[in-house]
């Protein structure tokens, strides 16, 4: 692929690879990223996993797209009942042989390492930057989280050895952090029932990785959000970061690619939405990966159902473990009986939403998220306030800066009982604090709208120098 510069010389375009675990929550920023690179003047080949496969007619056509045919992955990589370190575990071990075979190939049938400038590889597969490294290619760390949230990460070994991980005493649970403040303990990266050792081999594989292979760091955050966790970052891994989010506001010179769903999104809820007032909707959606037990759900419901306040809440299959799939097929899991004679037109249910037109829309008063990354700066660019009910990793992270670093949310408590769910929804919507907090968020809609993507030229001109 050739590229006419101003003065009308054209020159081969240098080719990215970019690479992404097959969740939904890295792999929509990935072919985010890949559209921007294209549009900065690099040709791009998109490797992938044949699980959860990106449609190429749904992308770009100028990108190129090829699986690494994995072996069948094993359980532990798909099933809704592992948890996210078994599944991460599982996927870096399955796409090493495949996705350095894969790059070898492509390296032969190209132009070698003068075609390739550069691996960006999913900032949580350390076998792939292995892979990478050892072919000689220079790679980058693509994040999908936040940059607290990987100053986290690397610092569990410190944590750890100073005696900060869980699980530790209740009464130690609120002592700040030394080092990562505003955290406290309790916002700590974790993920319940999985072992505190695993975690930490597993960080250690990923820090390795990025000590040993990687020539620098890109994160989907922006400076205005984030600038102290990115300076310190900076220092702490002697490495350039580029904070070229948020990605899906920057398509300026491209389209933006098509979202990548588990199932087709329910446009019914945007008439649902027309027909009510502004500011007026809470919207309640757990992402993509998060499940529950089946007494919180019950719990959400009833609580909704108790707050009087008009929801649109997505209930995907495999939301609740151990319910959901029937006679072979994806069903979502059953309602609480009486739920949805109480709650009449009240309340719209969805498998899936267009989360960002949803966001988008006047009706919608304040988010109740998990705080993935992706769904916190959807949120942060549409100025709506949040309930945040973190689930697991960096969600932790996330939920404390939402709630007393950026003051745009509120908790809706460690423990979700159906009359607290209904209190906090009630507070959040009501004037007094979810006022503040809407004028707060609003002032963070006009700093996301401000990052300009220069932060990506300059990410350009960096893999143009590799
Ligand atoms: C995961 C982790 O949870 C997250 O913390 C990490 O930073 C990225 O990977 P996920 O749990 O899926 O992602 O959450 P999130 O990051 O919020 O991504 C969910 C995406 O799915 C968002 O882009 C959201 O817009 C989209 N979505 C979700 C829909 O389009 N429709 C829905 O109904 C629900």
């Amino acid at each position: 692929q050739e590229q006419q510069l101003s003065n009308g010389v054209r020159r081969r375009r240098r080719r990215v690879v970019l690479f992404s675990l097959p969740f939904q929550g890295h792999l929509n920023p990935t072919l985010k990223l890949a559209a921007l690179l294209h549009a900065g003047g690099l040709a791009v080949t998109v490797l992938h996993t044949d699980f959860n496969a990106p449609d190429p007619a749904r992308h770009h056509p100028e990108l190129t797209f090829v699986p690494i045919h994995e072996t069948p992955l094993p359980d532990a990589a798909v099933s809704p009942d592992s948890d996210i370190l078994a599944k991460l575990l599982a996927l870096n071990a399955a796409c090493a042989a495949p996705f350095r075979d894969a790059l070898a190939s492509l390296l032969l049938c190209s132009g070698g390492h003068d075609d390739v400038a550069c691996a960006v590889v999913d900032g949580q597969c350390y076998a792939a930057m292995r892979a990478a490294g050892e072919l000689g290619v220079p790679v980058l760390a693509l994040r999908t989280d936040s940059a607290a949230a990987l100053r986290n990460m690397l610092a569990i070994p410190r944590l750890r050895d100073a005696g900060y991980c869980l699980p530790i005493k209740e009464e130690r649970l609120d002592e700040p952090v030394p080092g990562l403040e505003p955290l406290r303990v309790r916002d700590l990266i974790r993920v319940d029932g999985c072992d505190a050792g695993e975690l930490c081999s597993f960080v250690a594989s990923v820090a390795g990785a990025v000590g040993a292979w990687v020539s620098g760091v890109v994160l989907n955050t922006f400076e205005a959000i984030e600038e102290p966790e990115l300076a310190a970052l900076r220092r702490e891994l002697s490495l350039p970061a580029f904070a070229v989010g948020p990605l899906h506001m920057l398509f300026r010179r491209a389209p933006a690619p098509a979202e990548q769903g588990p199932h087709a999104p329910d446009r019914s809820c945007l008439a649902w939405l027309d027909a009510r007032p502004p500011r007026s909707v809470l919207y309640v959606s757990l992402g993509s990966l998060a499940c529950v037990g089946r007494g919180v759900f019950e719990e959400m419901a009833w609580g909704l159902a108790g707050s009087g306040v008009p929801f649109l809440w997505v209930v995907r299959p495999g939301f609740v473990t151990g319910a959901g799939a029937s006679d072979g097929e994806e069903a979502p899991p059953p309602l609480p009986d009486g739920f949805e004679e109480e709650i009449k037109d009240r309340g719209k249910i969805v498998r899936w939403a267009p989360q960002r037109e949803v966001l988008a829309h006047e009706a919608i008063g304040t988010f109740w998220t998990h705080c993935g990354w992706n769904s916190t700066l959807e949120s942060v660019c549409e100025g709506v306030p949040m309930l945040v009910q973190p689930c697991f990793a960096d969600q932790m992270v996330t939920a404390r800066y939402v709630t007393h670093e950026w003051g745009v949310g509120m908790a809706v408590g460690e423990v979700v009982e159906r009359g607290r769910v209904a209190q906090a929804v009630k507070k959040v919507m009501a004037g007094g604090d979810g006022a503040q907090m809407r004028e707060r968020a609003r002032h963070l809609k006009m700093q996301a709208s401000d990052a300009t993507g220069s932060a990506m030229d300059g990410l350009v001109q960096y893999i143009m120098s590799l």
